[in-house]
C-alpha cells in the first residue's frame, strides 16, 4: 500500500491534490457500497449540513446529498477494514510528512440523480481541526454522461475528477475550493477529514 499512499501524498505536494485510481481495493469498495445501499434502503441516511448554514438562503441549498457516519462501534467488518486502511495511511503520512494527524471522521455519502454540492472549502469558520480532506469513490462503470464530477478550482485551472470506483482524492481542507457537479445517476462515496 505504501506506493499508493505515496502517490496521493506526492500529488498533493506537487499539484495541491493527490488522486490515486486504486486506493480502495475492489472487494472493499463493493462491500462498503453494499453497506451504503442498505442504509439508503432502510432510510437511515441524514440530510447533510454545512458549517455555514446560517448564511445560506434556504431556497438555494449549497448541498443536497445525504450522509451516514462510519464508526468502529458499529462492529461492521468492512467499516473496520476501511478504518484499518485509514490508520495505516495516517501513520504513513505522519511518519513521512510530520503532519501530526491525531484523528479522523468519515461518512458515507449518497448523491441521488440531480444532487450536487456547490463550491466550498471543507473547514468550518469556527473550528480549524480539519486538516486534510479525503474522498473515496464507490461507483462502478462511471461514464462521462453521468456527470457528478468533483471539480477542483486551482489558481489557473480546474481539475475534473470522475467518481470512479476505488479512486481516492486527498487535499488540504482549508486550501482548495471545490464542488460536486450535478449527477445524472446515484453517486456513492466515503468522505472524511484527517484532524489535528
Ligand atoms: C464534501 C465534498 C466531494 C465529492 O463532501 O465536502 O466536497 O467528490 N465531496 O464527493
Ligand atoms: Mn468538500
Amino acid at each position: 500500500m505504501t506506493a499508493v499512499f505515496d502517490s496521493l501524498i506526492t500529488g498533493y505536494i506537487e499539484n495541491k491534490i493527490g488522486i490515486a485510481n486504486h486506493f480502495l481495493g475492489l472487494n472493499l469498495s463493493r462491500k462498503l457500497k453494499g453497506n451504503l445501499l442498505e442504509l439508503f434502503e432502510q432510510q437511515r441516511l441524514q440530510i447533510a449540513g454545512t458549517g455555514l448554514t446560517a448564511l445560506i438562503d434556504s431556497n438555494e441549498k449549497i448541498r443536497t446529498d445525504k450522509i451516514f457516519w462510519l464508526d468502529r462501534l458499529h462492529n461492521d467488518e468492512h467499516e473496520n477494514s476501511f478504518f484499518d486502511l485509514m490508520d495505516a495511511f495516517v501513520l504513513h503520512l505522519n511518519a513521512t510528512c510530520f503532519t501530526g494527524i491525531k484523528g479522523y471522521e468519515f461518512h458515507y455519502t449518497m448523491y441521488e440523480k440531480g444532487d450536487y454540492y456547490k463550491a466550498h472549502r471543507d473547514q468550518f469558520r469556527d473550528n480549524d481541526s480539519r486538516q486534510f480532506s479525503m474522498i473515496l469513490y464507490l461507483n462502478e462503470d462511471w461514464m462521462a454522461a453521468d456527470g457528478g464530477e468533483l471539480c477542483v478550482h486551482l489558481e489557473h485551472s480546474k481539475v475534473m475528477v470522475a467518481p470512479m470506483d476505488g479512486k481516492g482524492v486527498f487535499f488540504k481542507s482549508n486550501e482548495l475550493l471545490h464542488e460536486v457537479l450535478q449527477t445524472n445517476k446515484q453517486r456513492m462515496s466515503i468522505t472524511g477529514w484527517l484532524k489535528c
